[in-house]
């Protein structure tokens, strides 16, 4: 049976009105996953599920669904350049001793080197709590046998790890949605999860301060929401808790070593950029496929600094920034640099100061005390800045308060010997 025509006009019109409709989703789906977030992330971030199967452990599985993000993410072989801190910071000799840091202390290169990196870090290991961050099969195993894996052997463990950081760290197995597989992120961010976009949390799985739980030397992030996710914040959490990671052997101070909290540093308060970018659009940046997944672009995997990936200096910068951002991010880096060393120079003077007023024997217990308690804070301070990635380039304004409460801590402190 034939329809009849404004029937036939009617349909189409609901077509095309159908069409519209599916163009706009699709188009805000688009934007939605390409735009930076503005403000809060409004999705709560996909978690890994704890206990179950894991189907998917290498890399290699995703070779041919996804080839550009393969391909790209095999590229970090090449930021294979390390700095020996120990030879270029003589200072640290000093500041870290009493910890093998002050001994062994090599700078960071790209994540397909972990495994021989921790292998090789000069420094002891007792047990497997070292290998948290350098590889998918330790998340695996904590995630699916729990936190009694933190304190087993190293040796051990390490004898069965085969993948650097890899695709489960940020996917699970998934393939392709951003999941935060450590678990102690999910516990730090507390009911704050879903203000932070998946990108910040996906390195920030990693690249972040932390400590081993007394309890079972389990890693954990000393915070537990974005409001005690600051410098001061968790400095007064560990001297709540007494939290020592080594004693000067000169000084009797109970030091604190910090790690590596970008994910702190640039979330932080100061920073220009939180709330527009994330990491990945700074790190990664979306680029041309010639192949494979997607719609002719894809995240590349290769993670190094910003300054040099031209493509992300011509499109993401440069939509902000006027001129050369290489010159801004290197004035700054050279600013904190500086101060970095000069308040560095300054807790030297304080720890030869104090380890003279110790072997001296004409301080009571109580003052020696009060000294060693403004040395632990100062260096907390100090470490916070000297250990961050960026160099200050993350957050300039909280890495320069850093080091002027360290200074005025090292201040108070000479004075009282
Ligand atoms: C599972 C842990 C883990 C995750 C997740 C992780 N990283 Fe890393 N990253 C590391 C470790 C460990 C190193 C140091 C590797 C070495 O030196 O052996 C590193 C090194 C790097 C480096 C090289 C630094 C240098 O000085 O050359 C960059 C850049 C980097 N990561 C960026 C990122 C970004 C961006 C993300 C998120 C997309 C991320 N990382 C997520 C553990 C991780
Ligand atoms: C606005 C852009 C921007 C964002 C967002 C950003 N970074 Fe960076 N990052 C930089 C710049 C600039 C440097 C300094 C690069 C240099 O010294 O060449 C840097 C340095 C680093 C380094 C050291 C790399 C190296 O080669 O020395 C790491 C690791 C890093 N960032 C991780 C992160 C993590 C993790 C996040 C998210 C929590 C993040 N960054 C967010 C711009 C950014
Ligand atoms: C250190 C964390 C990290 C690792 C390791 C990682 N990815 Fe990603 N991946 C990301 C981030 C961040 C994005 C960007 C998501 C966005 O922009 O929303 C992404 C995006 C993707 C996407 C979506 C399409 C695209 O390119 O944007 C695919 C597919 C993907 N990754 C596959 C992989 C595969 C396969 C591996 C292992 C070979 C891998 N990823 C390893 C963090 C990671
Ligand atoms: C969405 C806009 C936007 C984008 C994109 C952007 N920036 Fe910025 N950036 C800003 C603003 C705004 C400031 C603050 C300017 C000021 O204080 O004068 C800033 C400041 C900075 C600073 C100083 C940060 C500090 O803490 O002192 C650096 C370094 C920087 N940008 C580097 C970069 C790099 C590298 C990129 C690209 C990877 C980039 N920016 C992309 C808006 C942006």
């Amino acid at each position: 049976m034939k329809k009849n025509v404004s029937s036939q006009r009617g349909d189409r019109i609901l077509l095309i009105c159908l069409a519209v409709l599916l163009c706009a989703f699709a188009l805000e789906f688009y934007l939605q996953r390409k735009t930076p977030a503005a403000g809060a992330a409004n999705e709560t971030a996909q978690v890994v599920d704890t206990g179950s199967a894991v189907k998917v452990v290498t890399a290699s599985h995703w070779q041919n669904e996804y080839p550009d993000e393969y391909a790209s993410f095999l590229r970090n072989e090449e930021n294979d350049q390390v700095v020996d801190y120990v030879e270029q910071y003589p200072i640290i000799a000093t500041i870290y001793e009493g910890n093998a840091f002050g001994k062994f202390y090599s700078s960071a290169r790209g994540h397909t080197f972990t495994l021989e990196d921790v292998s090789e870090t000069g420094r002891p290991h007792g047990q497997a709590k070292c290998i948290t961050c350098k590889t998918s099969d330790y998340t695996i195993l904590v995630n699916t046998e729990g936190n009694e894996v933190y304190s087993r052997p190293f040796d051990d463990v390490m004898a069965k790890m085969n993948e650097a950081v890899s695709c489960y760290n940020c996917h699970a197995d998934s393939g392709d949605s951003l999941v935060v597989t450590h678990a102690y992120l999910i516990n730090a961010m507390g009911n704050d999860l879903s203000q932070v976009e998946p990108e910040n949390l996906s390195c920030g799985q990693c690249h972040v301060e932390y400590y081993f739980a007394a309890e079972d030397q389990s890693t954990t992030l000393p915070y537990t929401s974005l409001e005690t996710m600051t410098p001061e914040a968790m400095l007064a959490y560990y001297n709540e808790i007494g939290f020592v990671d080594y004693v000067n052997p000169r000084t009797g101070t109970e030091q604190l070593k910090a790690q590596h909290p970008e994910f702190e540093t640039f979330l932080g308060e100061g920073s220009k950029h939180a709330g527009m970018l994330t990491c990945a659009d700074c790190h990664m940046g979306v680029t041309t496929s010639s192949q494979g997944y997607g719609i002719g672009t894809y995240s590349d995997h290769y993670l190094v600094s910003p300054l040099e990936k031209p493509e992300i200096l011509n499109t993401t910068c440069a939509r902000c920034h006027e001129g050369d951002v290489a010159e801004l991010v290197h004035a700054i880096q050279d600013e904190i640099e500086a101060r970095t060393i000069e308040v560095g120079e300054k807790l030297v003077a304080l720890t030869n100061a104090l380890a003279e007023a110790v072997e001296s024997g004409k301080y009571s217990e109580e003052e020696l005390n009060a000294v060693r308690s403004l040395n632990r804070d100062a260096q907390f301070y100090w470490d916070f800045v000297f250990v961050e990635n960026s160099e200050g380039a993350h957050n300039s304004e909280l890495s320069r308060n850093c080091l002027n409460k360290a200074e005025a801590l090292i201040d108070e402190a000479m004075a009282l010997l």
